[in-house]
């Protein structure tokens, strides 16, 4: 890294706080219009740059760290998940990945558990109804949902976000069962009275809710293919704040279609920001855009994260939030 500012591009708009400190603190090239970056736009920001920032909105593929010029020799991007990066040529031209792990978790086990209200308790559906002055006034079996006190709540992925989830989910008196590559700490599990399944099959057929909250990785891809969603109970709803790619989007649908499972609450799309149309016609959905982790406050701290990767790496150490293929 040179002894100047680094030249730091930063792909979106952030909050201005994070933008006036990175001005201070570095050569930053900040977005003004906040508009996703065109490919063009991306590989003139990877020759040019010390150091980029991009979101979840840039893909960061092989192709495009090949054109990269030798002086981009960080990555350091706003985001946790890192799914948008081909690590494997980042680490092959020699450029440092980073991300803002640890901020977003709570945000994103509220936003979860949000969804698990609104699709368990119809809460969309309800409001439609009143906005569209169709509600007639209160009826003994209007808009029936589902308790959920005394249901089975099944975590796909039970790091972080899936345990922030897990202790949210306890105080609805929900009990907590997971699936994970290993299993958490047996001290974990005590706390949150979790029962642990090595079978994923085996929790899916089982659950009353599903909540998706591991990262996706070509191990996690279609990890909720067309044969395991089958296997959920008709009483089932299926909740995913992670990626839209760790479920068979196209599978799922066709099951909600069907009344194969009760509803979906999703915050994460396989193609986003393109949604199915099918889904957009069900009512036993719940579709977000991507919010999960939206909050201002979350949003700065993840800023402050990024600030501290390019700081310490510019100064000649290790950032604290590096990622490796082998953590994923
Ligand atoms: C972020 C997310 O806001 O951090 C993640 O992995 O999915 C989001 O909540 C987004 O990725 C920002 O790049």
């Amino acid at each position: 890294m040179p002894l100047r500012k680094p030249l730091v591009i930063v792909t979106r708009k952030l909050p201005d706080v994070v933008e006036t400190r990175m001005m201070e603190l570095f050569d930053s090239h900040l977005s003004a219009d906040d508009q996703p970056m065109t490919r063009e736009e991306l590989v003139s920001a990877v020759q040019q740059a010390d150091v980029l920032v991009p979101t979840v909105t840039d893909r960061i593929d092989a192709e495009l760290i090949a054109q990269a010029s030798p002086r981009l020799k960080l990555i350091a991007s706003f985001g946790t998940g890192t799914d948008h990066i081909d690590l494997a040529a980042a680490r092959g031209k020699g450029i440092t990945i980073t991300n803002t792990p640890g901020v977003l978790t709570e945000d994103t086990a509220d936003m979860t558990m949000a969804l698990i209200l609104a699709t368990t308790r119809r809460l969309v559906e309800g409001e439609r109804l009143v906005r569209r002055g169709k509600w007639q006034g209160w009826g003994p079996t209007l808009m029936l949902g589902h308790r959920l006190g005394g249901k089975r709540l099944g975590i796909v992925g039970m790091g972080r976000i899936g345990q922030a989830v897990a202790k949210r989910a306890r105080g609805f008196g929900l009990s907590i069962h997971y699936h994970n590559r290993r299993r958490v700490p047996e001290a974990v599990e005590q706390e949150l009275e979790a029962t642990y399944w090595e079978s994923l099959d085996q929790l899916l057929a089982r659950m009353d809710v599903i909540s998706v909250n591991c990262p996706h990785t070509p191990a996690t891809y279609h990890l909720l293919s067309a044969r395991r969603l089958k296997l959920l109970r008709p009483q089932c709803t299926l909740v995913n704040t992670s990626r839209g790619e760790v479920i068979d989007e196209e599978a799922l649908t066709r099951m909600l279609v069907a009344h194969e499972i009760a509803g979906a609450g999703l915050d994460v799309f396989e193609r986003e920001p393109a949604i199915n149309p099918k889904l957009l016609k069900l009512d036993n959905v719940v579709l977000l855009p991507h919010m999960g982790s939206a909050t201002l406050e979350g949003r700065i701290d993840m800023g402050e994260k990024v600030i501290i990767n390019i700081k310490t790496f510019a100064d000649g150490h290790r950032p604290p939030d590096r990622v490796l293929e082998g953590m994923l």
